[in-house]
């Protein structure tokens, strides 16, 4: 595995799990970490042993406090473009299902870090929130469209636009994440649901993902017919015979990513 300075990977079983590893700088995105995280995220996406890549933060009071300012105070728009928010793209198209188990900050960039995520597992003392209208600009990772998305556009115009951060027990009134659990307890508790999702048949929770997602970027007939068509694909693997041969034998499958 390749050799990080501001990430941790390592594994559990099927699991892939990456901190974010600045806790005195609250894990703030700096270019570099966002790159490392994109080549962490794609190094497990190529591992067939990876079933569900957890992403989460070290230290007790922070996911990440968002892009690093001090990093990007004097950068150019073609600085940014190029060096700051390449990675993100990479992040986007990671076809391993991610979890973030979040504790503490998630601002700005880390709160688009979560969003990314397909599930989100918060400790009761998060915050996410998205500031960057306190610093003169906007968020810049998909903050705008992925809370406008899930939470509605009154609170996302709130968040935008006064920079007002909001409290796990909203979060899980609005749906916008999986469970709150106890502080401390966000990591175990992904691990628990990481290792629900990588038990699955991998090609068919690639494809679920896929056609999931699908729902936030077309119109319903093409989400629809993206559904279909991965659906029918899956009656091309050796899992799909196996799920229902298991089934009718009253055993458990044996699944192998085929
Ligand atoms: N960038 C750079 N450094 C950061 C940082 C950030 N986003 N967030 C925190 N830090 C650093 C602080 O500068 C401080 O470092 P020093 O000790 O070297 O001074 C250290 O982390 C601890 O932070 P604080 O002393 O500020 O801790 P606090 O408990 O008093 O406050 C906080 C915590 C409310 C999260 C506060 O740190 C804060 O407001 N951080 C900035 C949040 C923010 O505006 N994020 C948006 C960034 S822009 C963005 O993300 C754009 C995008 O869409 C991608």
């Amino acid at each position: 595995m390749a050799q990080y300075q501001y990430i941790l990977v390592e594994r559990d079983e099927r699991v892939g799990i990456v901190t974010l590893n600045r806790p005195e700088q609250l894990n703030a995105l700096n270019f570099q970490l966002v790159g490392e995280l994109g080549d962490a995220l794609q190094e497990f996406d190529r591992d067939e042993t990876i079933g569900c890549i957890i992403i989460t933060g070290s230290g007790e009071k922070s996911f990440a406090a968002g892009a690093d300012i001090k990093e990007m105070a004097d950068k150019s728009p073609i600085e940014m473009m190029i060096s700051g928010f390449e990675a993100w793209g990479a992040i986007r198209h990671i076809r391993t299902p991610l979890i973030a188990a979040v504790n503490g900050y998630a601002l700005g960039g880390g709160c688009e870090l979560a969003l990314h995520c397909d599930m989100i597992v918060a400790s009761e003392n998060v915050r996410f929130g998205q500031p960057e209208i306190g610093l003169g600009i906007i968020p810049g990772a998909g903050g705008t469209q992925r809370l406008a998305r899930t939470l509605g556009k009154y609170r996302t115009m709130e968040m935008v636009l006064t920079g007002a951060q909001i409290s796990a027990q909203e979060l899980a009134e609005h749906g916008l994440v999986n469970r709150v659990v106890p502080k401390g307890e966000h990591l175990t508790e992904a691990i628990k649901l990481a290792k629900l999702v990588a038990a699955q048949a991998p090609i068919a929770a690639r494809l679920a993902k896929e056609a999931v997602q699908a729902a936030f970027e077309t119109s319903l007939e093409e989400g629809l017919e993206i559904e279909r068509k991965n659906f029918f694909l899956l009656f091309s693997t050796e899992d799909m015979r196996e799920g229902m041969r298991a089934f009718t034998e009253k055993r458990k499958p044996q699944f192998k990513g085929k």
